[in-house]
This record gives structure tokens, C-alpha cells and sequence, in this order.
């Protein structure tokens, strides 16, 4: 049996696990994914061990994304520019980290049935979530990406950083509201409105661009306040489901070769989610 897993701190909440180990079962592989609670402390001693066990893949959550890179043998173009990896494949004993969360974004897009084609975008926040989106985001076709944040220079540090041209501009969080329908997709990559404090919302808005579609990365609660303010204006909204399972499904590709069954991917996410949100109540 092959052996595949996640590694975080916490990692008790992971819904990795039911999302791999649905599609070990559907496509028939003698495999099992689990979760590995490691801490900063342990992170040097469990990469030993996923070689030492022959561990094929791994997931790399909060709070590691960064420092397992020291860790690891290469580290393709993508993590380089993001500076952070999701993902690493056992080739040999040889452990490569890749980050799927940029492409797993586009593609949860794409399935949604949004066109990025021409499209302005505004991205809230800039940390490792916003990086990872961006990155893949100026590669996709959009018109112009511009990035609003509490601190303005992170963003602007990330986007030379990234690389990015000088197409791209940088807004302060409090600005947001006056220019918010000047947008055709605004995504929320910052914590903010997370579970348990989903009354918060990173900025208030009373207007949206007709036909906008507005995302928030965020999947517990369901919909955000930040969600529920657009839709009720007039968007179409996104959680952070897809943005999940869409990169989840990229690693399982790297891993086994197979394409994964999105839907069955979804189901089980969701419903572990709706488990996990009524034992909480
Ligand atoms: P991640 O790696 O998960 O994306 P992060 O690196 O901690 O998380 O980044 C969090 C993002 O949320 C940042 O853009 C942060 O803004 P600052 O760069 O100004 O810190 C933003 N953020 C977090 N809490 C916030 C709050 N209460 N109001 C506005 N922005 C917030």
C-alpha cells in the first residue's frame, strides 16, 4: 500500500483527507492519505521520515508552506515565485515541492463558468493565498490586476516579488468601497470573516459592477458576510470550496497520473463540512 498524507499545525479539521482517500477508493489504488500534526520543531525530523517511510506525496499546510523549502531537494518555477510550496511528490527519494493553489484557483473559476478573458480584477489582501492567485492570475488573460491591502507596501512588495508588470497597481484597503464597481471579479483572500468571527467583513460596499462575480477564499462559514453583501447586490458569488478541492485535485494528477473525479471531490468535502459545522453547534 502506498502511503500519502497531509502536514500542518493544527491539523485535526484537514479535509484533505476524506477529499484523497475518496478518490484512492473510486479509482481502486491501493493507497491511503493521512494527517500528520507536526509542528515547527518536528517539520526537519517528519521529512526524514517521508523518506525513510517512502512516503510518494504530501500536502503542506499552515503553518509550513514556507519554511519546509529549506527541507526540500527542488522546488519548481511556480513555488519559487510564490515562495511557498502545497505540495510535494517522492520522485525516487527525491523530494520536489510545487504549489497547485494558483492553478486549483483558475481552474475552480473556469468550472464555475467565469471567463477570465479581459477581465479586471481585484484582489483583497496579500499574503500566501494572494500570491499564489496572482501569480497564476497574470498568467490567464485578465486585463489588469490590482491589489488592495491593509498594509500597501506588502503589496507592493509582492508584486515585484512576483514579477509582475507595472500594469498592475496597488490600492489601500480604504479606497476599496468608493472604485468597487469599476471591477468585473473581486476575490477576498485575507482571513478576514473567517469562523468564528463571521460578522467581520474587510471593507463595506454599496455597489457592485453589473455581471461582477466576486469569490472569498474562505469556505467556513459558506458564505461569507463579504459573499452575502455582493450577492445581495447584484454578483455572483464563490466560496472557497473550489479554489480547495480544484488544487487538491491537481496534487492527486501529479501523484497517481489519474485525472480526479471533481464531483465526487466536492460531495465528500461538503459533506464532511456540514458534519464538522453541526457538531460545533
Ligand atoms: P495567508 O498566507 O493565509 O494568505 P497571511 O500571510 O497572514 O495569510 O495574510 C493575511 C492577509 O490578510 C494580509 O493581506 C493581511 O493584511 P496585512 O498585510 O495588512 O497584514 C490581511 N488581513 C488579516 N487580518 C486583517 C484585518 N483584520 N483587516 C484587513 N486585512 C487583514
Amino acid at each position: 500500500m502506498k502511503c500519502y498524507g497531509v502536514i500542518g499545525d493544527p491539523i485535526g479539521h484537514s479535509l484533505s483527507p476524506v477529499m484523497h482517500n475518496s478518490q484512492f477508493n473510486t479509482f481502486g489504488i491501493d493507497a491511503i492519505y493521512l494527517p500528520f500534526h507536526v509542528n515547527n520543531e518536528g517539520l526537519r525530523n517528519a521529512i526524514d521520515g517521508m523518506r525513510g517511510l517512502k512516503i510518494r506525496g504530501m500536502s503542506v499546510t499552515i503553518p509550513h508552506k514556507e519554511s519546509i523549502i529549506k527541507h526540500l531537494d527542488a522546488i519548481d518555477e511556480e513555488a519559487s515565485k510564490i515562495g511557498a510550496v502545497n505540495t510535494i511528490i517522492n520522485e525516487n527519494n527525491k523530494l520536489i515541492g510545487t504549489n497547485t493553489d494558483g492553478k486549483g484557483f483558475i481552474n475552480s473559476v473556469i468550472d464555475y463558468g467565469f471567463s477570465l478573458n479581459d477581465k479586471k480584477v481585484l484582489i483583497i489582501g496579500a499574503g500566501g493565498a494572494s500570491r499564489a492567485i496572482i501569480y497564476r492570475l497574470s498568467l490567464s488573460g485578465v486585463s489588469s490586476i490590482t491589489v488592495a491591502n491593509r498594509t500597501t507596501s506588502r503589496a507592493e512588495e509582492l508584486l515585484s516579488e512576483i514579477g509582475i508588470d507595472c500594469k498592475n497597481t496597488v490600492i489601500s484597503l480604504n479606497d476599496v468601497s468608493e472604485i468597487i464597481d469599476e471591477f468585473d471579479l473581486v476575490v477576498n483572500t485575507t482571513s478576514v470573516g473567517m469562523s468564528p468571527n463571521i460578522s467581520d467583513i474587510p471593507f463595506t460596499f454599496n455597489k457592485v459592477k453589473k455581471g461582477s462575480h466576486f469569490i472569498d477564499i474562505i469556505y467556513n462559514p459558506y458564505e461569507t458576510k463579504f459573499l452575502n453583501r455582493a450577492s445581495s447586490l447584484g454578483a455572483t458569488v464563490q466560496n472557497g470550496i473550489g479554489m480547495f478541492i480544484h488544487q487538491g485535485a491537481i496534487a492527486f494528477e501529479l501523484w497517481t497520473g489519474k485525472e480526479a473525479n471533481i464531483k465526487l471531490m466536492e460531495k465528500v468535502v461538503v459533506e464532511r463540512l456540514g458534519e464538522k459545522n453541526n457538531a460545533n453547534r
